[in-house]
Order: C-alpha cells, then sequence, then structure tokens
C-alpha cells in the first residue's frame, strides 16, 4: 500500500462519518512568529479545541505535514534509530467536543484492521494511568476490553496503563512544562508488534531488558496517538476542565507505511529504501555496515528538503539555523562515509516523494541549489576554523585544510590531534557555528567538562533572550492574553485609522506579558502618533464596545469589509470577529472586523489599561510595536 493509497483511505473512512477536510497547513506558520515550525495537526485547531466556534463545523480529517525539531517536540536527536525521523506526514482526525472515547477508539481500531488491513493479533494499546487529580482512564480500557474481545484476543494481555511521561499529551509535554493557559490530555496509543524475533531486537543493547510495549529496542512500533484533550492548565499549576471534550488523533504516515509493509526499520520501507540505495551507490559503502550514518543522512535530508521548499534558506536565525544544522549533520555523515555527490540522493528524495508532495518536483533546482550551497559554506567555515585554530596556536599548516576536513589521503591517526582550550573551542562553536563533534573531526581535542560549562552559561544568556519564542502566543488562554488579543486588534484598526487601510498585520505574539503586533510599515512611529494610537484604542476601550462574531460565508465576510488573511482555495465559511456596533448577530456596523479564530472579552470594557512600551524595526518595511493591557 502506497502513502497516497493509506491517506486516500484514511480520508475516505473519516469523511464517511460526517468529518469536513482541513488543509495542509504550511510547514512555516503564516502570520505567527510565535513557533517556527508546524509540528502538530492540532497546532491550527487550537482555539477551537478550547472552545471557539469552528467555522467548519466539529469534526475534521487531514493530512499534515509536520516537523519536529524545536520545543519539546525536538526529535533531531533521535535520528538514526529504526523509526525516528524530524520530518513526516501526520494523519489525523478531531472531534471539537463532538464525539469521544467509545466511537474513537473503535474507528481506528477498525481503520486499521481493516482498511489497513492490519492483524489484530499483532496490536497492543496504552492507556492513562492516572496522575495528581488526574484520574486512570477506565473509560479506554473499557473500550479497549470490549474491542479486543469482540475480536478474540485476551484484552488481558493487550492495554497497558504508564503514567504522564507516555500517555499525556501536550505541546509541551508532560504536565510540569505546560506554561498557563495550555491545552492537554490524556492519550491513548495504539502500537504494532514486529514480533519476538526481530533480529534488532537480538542485536540491540537491550536484549537482556524485558520487552514491554514502550520499550526502545525498536520491537513494538507507536502507530497512532489519540489525545483526549480535555484541559487546560491554570495559574495554580492545576488543572480545569475545558468547556468541551476533544478528540485529536494523530498517526505518522511513515510508520503506517512500516505495519503495513511489516519493516521494523523505516529507511527500509518502499518509501526510503530507494534513498539508501542511491547513498549507498555515491559512498561504495553498505547499509548493514554504516547503518546510522545512512539513516542520518536520508532522515535529515528528507526535512531539509521539504524545509527550502517551503522558502527556508540556510542562515544563523530561527528556521534557517535549525535548517543549518540538519544539513550539516547529514554532509557529517556523508562526508564520513567518503561520499561523491548528493545531488542523486537529491533527485531520489523528490522522487519518493512526488506522489504525495508534487510541489518538490517543480522545486527541485532550487532544493538541489540551496543545498549543494551550503555544503561550500560549511566547507569554507571549517576552513576558516582551521585558520583560526592553527594561527592562534602558531602551527604550521601540516596537512592542507582538504586533508583535515576530510582525512583524505591519511589515516585518522595520522592526522594528528592538536590540544585548544574550551574557551577556543567554544569560539568555533558560536561564531563558526561547529557542534563539539564537528570541532572533533577536525582533529581538535579539548576539554568536554569545560566546554559544557561554557554551553550552559551560554544556554542561560540566549534563553533569557529568546524567551516567549516557543510560548505559542494564543495557545495560552489566561484573562490577561485573551484581553490582549482584543487590545490587538484595537491596535490594527487604530493604526489604519491614522495610516490608512494599506497597514495591515503581519504577525503577532501575544502572552499574558505584553503583546506583540508586527505590520508593514516603512518607518519608526513618532511620540506624536504613539501618542495617538494610544488614545485610539483606549476610547474604545472607554466606549464599551461590545464584541461579537459571526461565521460568514468568505464573500460575503469580504464585502462587510473585514480584514485578515483570507485562504480562499480551502475555507468557504470563515470566522469574523466584530468590536463594536449594537454587538447583535447581523450587525456589522463595527469599529473592527476581522478574520480571527478567538478568544477574545465580551466587551471592550473588560480591558482596563493599555500601553506602548517599545517599538522597533523587524525588517525592511517592517515595524513591530510592543504592548500590555490591563
Ligand atoms: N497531538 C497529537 C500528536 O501530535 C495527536 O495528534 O501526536
Amino acid at each position: 500500500m502506497t502513502g497516497k493509497e493509506i491517506i486516500t483511505k484514511f480520508k475516505t473512512f473519516f469523511i464517511e462519518k460526517g468529518h469536513v477536510e482541513i488543509p495542509n497547513a504550511p510547514l512555516i506558520p503564516e502570520n505567527d512568529p510565535t513557533t517556527l515550525f508546524t509540528s502538530s495537526g492540532m497546532q491550527p485547531l487550537i482555539p477551537y479545541l478550547a472552545g471557539e466556534v469552528h467555522p467548519q463545523g466539529k469534526r475534521f480529517v487531514n493530512v499534515q505535514n509536520v516537523f519536529r525539531g524545536q520545543g519539546a517536540l525536538d526529535d533531531i536527536d533521535e535520528v538514526g534509530d529504526n523509526r525516528h525521523l524530524t520530518f513526516f506526514r501526520m494523519i489525523g482526525n478531531w472531534s471539537l467536543g463532538d464525539y469521544f472515547k467509545k466511537e474513537q477508539l473503535p474507528w481506528m481500531f477498525e481503520y486499521i484492521t481493516q482498511h489497513l488491513n492490519l492483524d489484530p493479533e499483532k496490536l497492543y494499546v496504552s492507556v492513562f494511568e492516572g496522575y495528581k487529580e488526574i484520574p486512570k482512564d477506565e473509560e479506554s480500557i473499557n473500550i479497549w476490553n470490549e474491542i479486543f474481545s469482540n475480536v478474540g484476543i485476551d484484552p488481558k494481555e493487550r492495554i497497558f496503563p504508564y503514567g504522564p511521561k507516555k500517555n499525556w499529551w501536550s505541546r509541551a509535554g508532560v504536565p510540569e512544562n505546560m506554561p498557563v493557559g495550555e491545552l492537554g490530555g490524556p492519550d491513548s496509543e495504539i502500537f504494532y508488534d514486529f514480533g519476538a524475533e526481530l533480529k534488532i531486537h537480538e542485536n540491540s543493547i537491550y536484549k537482556d531488558e524485558k520487552c514491554h510495549i514502550n520499550c526502545d529496542c525498536g520491537r513494538y512500533l507507536e502507530i497512532s496517538n489519540n489525545v483526549f484533550m480535555q484541559y487546560k492548565k491554570n495559574a495554580n499549576g492545576e488543572f480545569d476542565n475545558l468547556p468541551q471534550k476533544n478528540v485529536d488523533h494523530g498517526s505518522g504516515l511513515e510508520r503506517f507505511i512500516m505495519a503495513t509493509e511489516n519493516e521494523p526499520d523505516v529507511f527500509k520501507t518502499s518509501l526510503f529504501y530507494p534513498i539508501i540505495q542511491t547513498i549507498e551507490k555515491q559512498t561504495e559503502k553498505n547499509y548493514l555496515d554504516f547503518t546510522r550514518e545512512m539513516r542520518m543522512i536520508t532522515g535529515h535530508l528528507s526535512s531539509s528538503v521539504f524545509i527550502i521548499s517551503a522558502g527556508v534558506t540556510p542562515s544563523n536565525k530561527e528556521q534557517g539555523y535549525i535548517l543549518r544544522r540538519l544539513l550539516r549533520r547529514a554532509i557529517d555523515s556523508f562526508e564520513k562515509l567518503k561520499g561523491r555527490e548528493l545531488s542523486p540522493i537529491i533527485e531520489s528524495l523528490v522522487n519518493q516523494y512526488k506522489e504525495t508532495d508534487p510541489v518538490l518536483v517543480d522545486k527541485f533546482e532550487e532544493i538541489k541549489n540551496t543545498i549543494l550551497e551550503e555544503q561550500g559554506k560549511y566547507e569554507h567555515t571549517r576552513k576558516e576554523a582551521i585558520k583560526f585554530i592553527q594561527k592562534k596556536y602558531s602551527l604550521t599548516p601540516t596537512l592542507s585544510h582538504r586533508e583535515r576536513i576530510k582525512g583524505e589521503g591519511v589515516g585518522d591517526e595520522l592526522m594528528g590531534q592538536t590540544e585548544i582550550s574550551a574557551d577556543d573551542a567554544f569560539i568555533l562553536y558560536s561564531t563558526h557555528g561547529l557542534s563539539p563533534t564537528q570541532i572533533k573531526s577536525l582533529g581538535y581535542v579539548f576539554n568536554d567538562q569545560e566546554f559544557a560549562n561554557k554551553m550552559k552559561e551560554h544556554k542561560t544568556l540566549s534563553k533569557t533572550a529568546s524567551a516567549g519564542m516557543f510560548k505559542g502566543g494564543l495557545a495560552d488562554h489566561s484573562e490577561l492574553t485573551v484581553k490582549g488579543h482584543t487590545a490587538t486588534h484595537l491596535l490594527q484598526q487604530a493604526l489604519r485609522d491614522l495610516f490608512g487601510t494599506q497597514l495591515h498585520q503581519i504577525g503577532s505574539n501575544i502572552t499574558s506579558e505584553r503583546l506583540r503586533f508586527d505590520f508593514n510599515f516603512d518607518r519608526k512611529l513618532t511620540d506624536e502618533e504613539i501618542e495617538k494610537v494610544e488614545q485610539i484604542v483606549r476610547e474604545k476601550i472607554k466606549d464599551s464596545l461590545p464584541v461579537h462574531f459571526e461565521i460568514l460565508p468568505i464573500e460575503e465576510a469580504k464585502k462587510v469589509g473585514a480584514i485578515g488573511l483570507f485562504d480562499e482555495k480551502y475555507e468557504k465559511q470563515v470566522k469574523i470577529y466584530f468590536i463594536g456596533g449594537s454587538g447583535k448577530e447581523g450587525d456589522h456596523n463595527a469599529y473592527s472586523k476581522e478574520f480571527c479564530g478567538g478568544p477574545h472579552v465580551n466587551n471592550t470594557s473588560d480591558i482596563k489599561s493599555f500601553k506602548i512600551t517599545r517599538q522597533e524595526k523587524i525588517g525592511v518595511g517592517k515595524q513591530r510595536l510592543y504592548a500590555v493591557v490591563q
């Protein structure tokens, strides 16, 4: 079964059950500078899971391209085993306060056993065992008992409860790590058993350990995650019930492919093996002997291909930095195997994905050039790093740069090792962008502990600098954040009142501490202009304007003058927030009209104060304002 067939079967199955297909959101979230990548299918649905009304209904299905290389969802270091990827396609379905466990679990079992034709004998499940005030998930246990009994399987050997580390899902991970306002819930995962005779198991470091479904040995594979999204963290660190009980289900397409092909190594599935074979050709080495390196090349390059096709180029910042890290890791492994050319591997990758992602074919040249250019830059960086050390330590270059970089023509033992200070190693890390492993591969040794201390200092500093980056903006639905959100709409309208309607939002980030609003404008605002904007917003607050939303056909929304990003390709119905007018349904005579998921305050008078605290230029023709509300 190809990836495309699995996707089609899934969509058909859920559409027949009344689900609406929602679009694959861009890999780099639009209009949302709070998070670097789309890392789960639920990300674009957060306001609706929290209780906002969705214009298309309550049941959704989609396939979302996700990248997991940031924050709590960072799998970059996991790549190299039999199943982890940082880029994958997530097949999902959602219930926004509609059906719940007793529908979702039997449906998934039905899809997996009757549409993917997986043998029920090979399936196991996990459920939440409870934690603090959240009880054990007896309801799911009962449902699974019935499901397994119905197919003649003794449920006792199939259902396993686990704590929050394994069976709790939130974007931030375990309950302790969740910020106030973040959504989360217990989950029930489905596992596929590749069998006790698995070679990977016998050869692995786990061979003497008792195997269980969450064992890392590779025998069991988690193929499906059904999250019962029903809680929100409050300021006391406890969990409140959301206004509705949601289902957030996601399964990795690549893992379904592994299970349907009964192939415990994702890199040996029909999706990836042709790529591995191209690597074997380019390196003249065997996958069996260099499994980890070839997995890293394949895994990191495939993520890179999708990130580049989303418009990112390697740099030292944000998405560009992550891309650079991925590419350089792939290149490290490729050089270790003394590989010849990357281009045929990129070509093979695009070929393998073209059925589900034809856009890669159109962008092939751009993708290839970006990767090859970065390969050149990386080589240059390492030459510069070598020059820096040779100068600093007055070394006579005994080996040419190329030899040092590639170990060409000499055995590792002959390349020699030069001892450098942890300070200098840190300079190579922070200014030349080389990781400790990459520094070592140039033949330099240093005190690991001292280097680690330096890193720690640096991390504390940069954490302070980037606080808020991964906070997820509106994912936090605390009172102050919601007030800040409504104030942002007022701020946008006030700016348009002053400077005209060509001015519009290009991004926003709202936390309980402050709001941040980015817009297209080519200069700083004067003090008087800032004051004027503040005055308008404060006036609107004082006027106690009602806030309400309506779901409108997109054409009508445009007609009434609503502003925002309208994605005409997919959405027929959109949700518009109105601030002002009578607040009654059908009254579109409002001060601010914006396409938005919510949530908002009910009346602007709920906001007690508004103050602009700072402005900055964030790029050509781009300004940013910070403000606080109470
Ligand atoms: N949100 C869950 C995940 O991303 C299920 O969709 O794994």
